[in-house]
């Protein structure tokens, strides 16, 4: 059992670093207060190899493995976790299904464009009654010549305001539930998709989170991901490598609010010592950086037992649910710290505690992890 990260990388974390600091953090505020991250940075991360860290190089990847793309998103995320979840979305919940699940065909023809960034990826299961009941969607399809029509409605689809690549989840009859469900690639620039909304949040601003309708679209049978009928295995396989992206972006959200916490206790003087002197502060801090790192060692684990080609579905869901978890304690007692003026705007303590709280909703909100974990225990 070895601890440490290698040495490629330590250097892929160093580097990534040196962007964040540069092309990230700088604008992390105005990402946050316009709602928007500029496509010159999506474009800057797509060079960067950031959009396809774990494809291999054959499909325009960086040929890195899952540990890599935890490190990528956990490192962006620190700065701002609107891009952090930007990456983690598009690359582990559209490009690694059609890797996975994918032709050769589909592959060389859906991933260099994901790769490079040039398209932005998404990922259309949830529905407006179809939330955590994954198996219970209501969007259809059905076969017409050499194409399939799918009619229905998506919300809360990450990345979705880009109108790129989905992967998307439609059954053939709602009554066969989790059985009837089939995954195909859509273009979402298709005659018939309709974007009914992007919507505002709390957290994560720069995000696109939008609803969709979709009226009669035309998909050709070419795109259909894997066989008919395999839609629900394929977006809880998906999910389960979907689960380390998140818990990699909850973990970089509360390693960044845990670092501006530490430094602010050394700084902030009041009955004449700085606050870290007391022990109200160092509890706090010990509390805040256990979370982290135990929530790192699960999130690695999960990241190297996937990397491993071992069964990983019950660390995916540990590391996102305990991840997340940290997030939100340790962004909340980062304010905490900074006192009034953590609840101020102008701090970005207050903008990580808004991004953190999602971290315990998507991708399955934490009771659904909590399922996962005790039915494997129990089966
Ligand atoms: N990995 C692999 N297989 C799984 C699985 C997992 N994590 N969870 C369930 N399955 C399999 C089961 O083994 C079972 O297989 P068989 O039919 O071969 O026996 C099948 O799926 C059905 O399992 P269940 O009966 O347990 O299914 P269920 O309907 O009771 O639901 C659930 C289980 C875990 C609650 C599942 O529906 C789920 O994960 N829901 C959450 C969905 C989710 O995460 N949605 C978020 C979408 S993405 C997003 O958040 C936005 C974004 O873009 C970032």
């Amino acid at each position: 059992m070895n601890f440490e990260l290698s040495q490629d990388h330590k250097v892929l974390q160093s580097a990534v670093r040196d962007f964040v600091e540069k092309e990230i953090k700088p604008i992390a505020m105005k990402i946050d207060e316009e709602h928007m991250i500029p496509d010159t940075l999506v474009a800057k991360m797509g060079e960067m190899g950031l959009l396809g860290s774990y494809l291999p190089e054959e499909y325009g990847g960086a040929g890195l493995d899952m540990l890599s793309y935890a490190i990528v998103v956990e490192e962006v995320s620190k700065a701002c976790g609107s891009s952090g979840v930007l990456i983690s979305a598009h690359t582990s919940l559209c490009s690694g299904p059609i890797y996975t699940f994918g032709t050769e065909e589909q592959k060389k023809k859906w991933l260099p464009p994901l790769n490079s960034g040039d398209i932005i990826g998404c990922f259309l299961l949830t529905e407006p009654d179809a939330g955590s009941d994954a198996g219970a969607i209501s969007t259809t399809y059905t076969r017409d010549g050499d194409d399939y029509i799918i009619n229905g409605a998506k919300m809360f689809i990450t990345n979705g305001g880009y109108k790129g690549t989905g992967v998307i989840f439609a059954t053939s009859d709602k009554n066969l539930k989790h059985k009837g469900v089939s995954a195909f690639i859509i273009d979402l620039q298709s005659h018939g998709v309709v974007i009914l909304k992007n919507e505002k949040k709390m957290g994560i601003r720069g995000s696109y989170t939008t609803a969709f309708a979709f009226d009669n679209v035309r998909i050709p049978v070419a795109n259909l991901l894997g066989q008919e009928g395999q839609g629900f295995k394929i977006a809880m396989d998906t999910l389960n490598g979907g689960r380390i992206g998140i818990a990699s972006q909850a973990l970089g959200i509360a390693e960044g609010a845990f670092a501006l916490a530490l430094a602010y206790s050394k700084e902030r003087k009041q009955f004449g010592a700085p606050i870290c002197d007391l022990q109200a502060i160092q509890f706090k801090l010990a509390d805040m950086y256990a979370k982290i790192e135990t929530s790192k060692l699960m999130t690695y684990k999960a990241a190297c037992l996937k990397d491993a080609k071992k069964s990983y579905t019950m660390e995916s869901a540990m590391c996102k649910m305990l991840a997340s978890e940290a997030a939100t304690f340790v962004t909340k007692e980062a304010i905490q710290i900074h006192g009034g003026y953590g609840f101020i705007c102008d701090y970005e303590v207050e903008r990580m505690y808004r991004d953190a709280k999602i971290t315990e909703i998507y991708e399955g909100t934490n009771e659904v992890q909590r399922v996962v974990i005790s039915k494997l225990l129990l089966s």
